[in-house]
């Protein structure tokens, strides 16, 4: 999902490429390095992970190879060729105690995922080269599965609807984080960042405001607790990032949550979008 908003973003004014699994296996250290090797970037910027946050718990392996695993061997492959990375974090690598996560908060996830980011996160600081971590919230955007599409799609099967409100995060649109990521490429900034959009709210808050851009009751939508809706992974209460070396790098603001939704909202109406 945030690796197509990346192509679209940088394909306007950079030469870019775009990897998946059927380019390679980025979890091979040698097929890593080869298409590194072949393709010469200025800069990487790596979208790929394991984010099915539930599977994980299962599939720990899995996940550990795809977020942890791929980015050390980007940073071995990128220092190999001397470019930069980019390496794309979450709000999962904290534990949701407190009102709002800082750069420098400590790691200590509650979950697999969580964990295998934060390992992912140390391989990227090991790096010799330049690099940067953006950690991020809550993605919704062109793609085929985000929160977004799957209170729409509830709605038209469903009379009402039950959403967690005692989870608190920033959502975030992958257009806004693409433009975010493309000003950190650009501006040769450094270090960890947090870019998502601006304020915050609950699940059911953002499952309210969904509601109400597709023109439907809010009243729909009533709030419970997460012990009512019982999940594989822990997730945090809460994981508000507050991005204080964004706007050290001089990032212009980011819009809000609720005219990202409002934009994506257009875009699913339009018939534009790729999935819709
Ligand atoms: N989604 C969220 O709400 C959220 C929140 C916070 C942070 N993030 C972070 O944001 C980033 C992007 O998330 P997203 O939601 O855009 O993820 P996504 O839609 O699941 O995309 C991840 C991509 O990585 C690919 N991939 C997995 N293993 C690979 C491998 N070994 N080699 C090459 N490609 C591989 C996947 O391919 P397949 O589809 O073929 O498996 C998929 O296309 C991730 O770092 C994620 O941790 C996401």
């Amino acid at each position: 999902m945030l690796g197509r908003a990346m192509l679209a973003r940088f394909g306007r004014g950079h030469m870019v490429e775009g990897v998946d699994l059927d380019q390679g296996d980025l979890g091979d250290a040698v097929v890593c390095r080869t298409l590194l090797e072949d393709a010469r970037p200025g800069w990487v910027v790596n979208c790929a992970a394991w984010t099915a946050v539930d599977a994980a718990e299962e599939k720990r392996d899995e996940a550990m190879t795809a977020n942890a695993v791929i980015p050390g061997n980007l940073v071995a492959a990128c220092d190999a060729i001397g470019c930069g990375l980019t390496h794309i974090s979450t709000d999962y690598v904290f534990d949701g105690k407190g009102a709002g996560f800082a750069e420098d908060s400590p790691r200590a996830p509650l979950s697999h995922y969580g964990r295998t980011k934060a390992v992912g996160e140390e391989a990227v600081e090991a790096m010799a080269g330049p690099w940067q971590i953006v950690r991020t919230s809550w993605l919704f955007g062109d793609g085929p599965v985000n929160f977004v599409k799957t209170i729409v799609r509830l709605l038209e099967q469903r009379p009402s609807l039950k959403v967690v409100d005692d989870q608190t995060g920033c959502p975030t649109y992958t257009e806004d984080l693409a433009a975010v990521v493309e000003f950190l490429v650009t501006s040769g900034s450094r270090g960890i960042f947090h870019a998502t959009n601006a304020g915050s709210c609950t699940w059911y808050e953002f499952a309210r405001a969904i509601a109400e851009g597709l023109g439907r009751d809010p009243r729909l939508i009533s709030p419970c607790p997460s012990s009512e809706y019982p999940t594989a992974a822990v997730r945090p209460a809460c994981s508000v990032l507050l991005s204080r070396q964004l706007e050290e790098a001089g990032c212009p603001p980011r819009p809000s949550w609720q005219d990202a939704l409002a934009r994506y909202l257009t875009l699913l109406a339009s018939g534009r979008a790729r999935f819709p």
